[in-house]
């Protein structure tokens, strides 16, 4: 199986999102630059691929400047800013960078396991997630509306909620997932419909206007998302237009679970309003692939995220636990 990132001789080889769904694409990085590049365009993107990214990067670091510290320190620290929502990207910079006066075999080490255990976070998360699932919907089979890409391609394997999809699949109960197409760049539509395809899952795709109208003509069962930070309090930060989906499956009184690994659980961060949104730049909201679709001229606002506050979410499961936010629970 071709994984999303991984470390291939000496080098972090990922696949190149922006060219999917037409082509499977193999980027080859080798070097720090390129590898800021390729997270800051979504070559590489999701919060648990991203906490990869920041482990492995610093692992390429400490082995092109052995001995020298300080630019290894300098290069992780401008990785770590690469993107400033997922908390994993700091996490997985962090953790590696904390080895290195053992040296780079140490730094290597580290990165290796933070990939090994995001294996086996997703893994753990997609049995978790549906069995909570399983327990919350009384239908069956089971309908699945989802936003953004948070499968194989947002981790190493297999990834978070649309983990959980696979899982339902799988066990024979997914009448259908309902992936939102997720503007501005399309991760739903080019990403999910493309990793549920492989997996020959039934889908059907929605612009994201259509979410709020479908959960409430009792469409879907269950809303399964993502998480790029989830603080102590339980408010999460996701793709933008995640809360106005929780907004909309409150209305629909339908669950809305939030499925992510304990990598992107802060605790240092106590509620939704000291999270940092990325702001993207406007090319995305006035053009796709090149071709403009508003006037010249038109100013943008282009939150790459949104904060889903924990009153709307039912619950919240990691790789250990449940915490459902419904009964007051908080994660930290
Ligand atoms: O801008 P992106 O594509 O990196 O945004 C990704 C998301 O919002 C995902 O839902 C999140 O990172 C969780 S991925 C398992």
């Amino acid at each position: 199986m071709q994984r999303t990132i991984d470390w291939v001789d000496d080098q972090i080889h990922l696949i190149d999102q922006t060219r999917l769904p037409d082509e499977l694409v193999i980027l080859r990085v080798a070097a720090l630059d390129p590898l800021i590049d390729a997270i800051a365009r979504l070559a590489v993107r999701g919060a648990p691929a991203l906490g990869v990214a920041g482990g492995l990067g610093v692992a390429l670091l400490a082995r092109l400047h052995p001995g020298d510290e300080a630019a290894v320190r300098d290069g992780a620290a401008r990785l770590r800013a690469a993107r400033p929502t997922a908390v994993n990207l700091a996490w997985g910079v962090d953790r590696a960078l904390a080895r290195l006066s053992d040296g780079p075999d140490a730094v290597l080490a580290e990165a290796l396991a933070i990939r090994d255990e995001d294996i086996a976070a997703c893994a753990a998360m997609a049995t978790r997630g549906a069995d909570l699932v399983e327990g919350l919907v009384a239908r069956r089979p089971i309908r699945v509306m989802t936003i953004c890409n948070t499968g194989a391609l947002a981790a190493v394997e297999r990834g978070t909620a649309l983990g959980v999809v696979g899982e339902l699949f799988a066990r024979g109960i997914l009448e259908e997932a309902l992936p939102l197409e997720t503007r501005p760049l399309l991760q739903g539509s080019r990403l999910t419909a493309w990793e549920l395809t492989q997996m020959g899952a039934p889908f059907r795709l929605l612009v994201d206007g259509a979410a709020a109208s479908v959960l409430a003509r009792g469409l879907a069962d269950v809303v399964l998302i993502g998480a790029d930070r989830v603080t102590a309090n339980g408010d999460t930060a996701n793709k933008v237009g995640s809360f106005a989906l929780a907004l909309a499956a409150r209305h629909a009184g339908v669950p809305f679970l939030v499925v992510a690994p304990e990598s992107s659980v802060d605790l240092a961060t106590p509620d939704g309003a000291a999270i940092h949104i990325e702001e993207r730049g406007s090319d995305e909201v006035l053009a796709f692939r090149g071709i403009r679709s508003a006037p010249e001229g038109t100013r943008t606002l282009n939150p790459a995220f949104d904060v889903t506050p924990a009153s709307l979410i039912t619950a919240i499961v990691t790789d250990h636990r449940v915490v459902r936010t419904d009964r007051g629970e908080t994660p930290g």
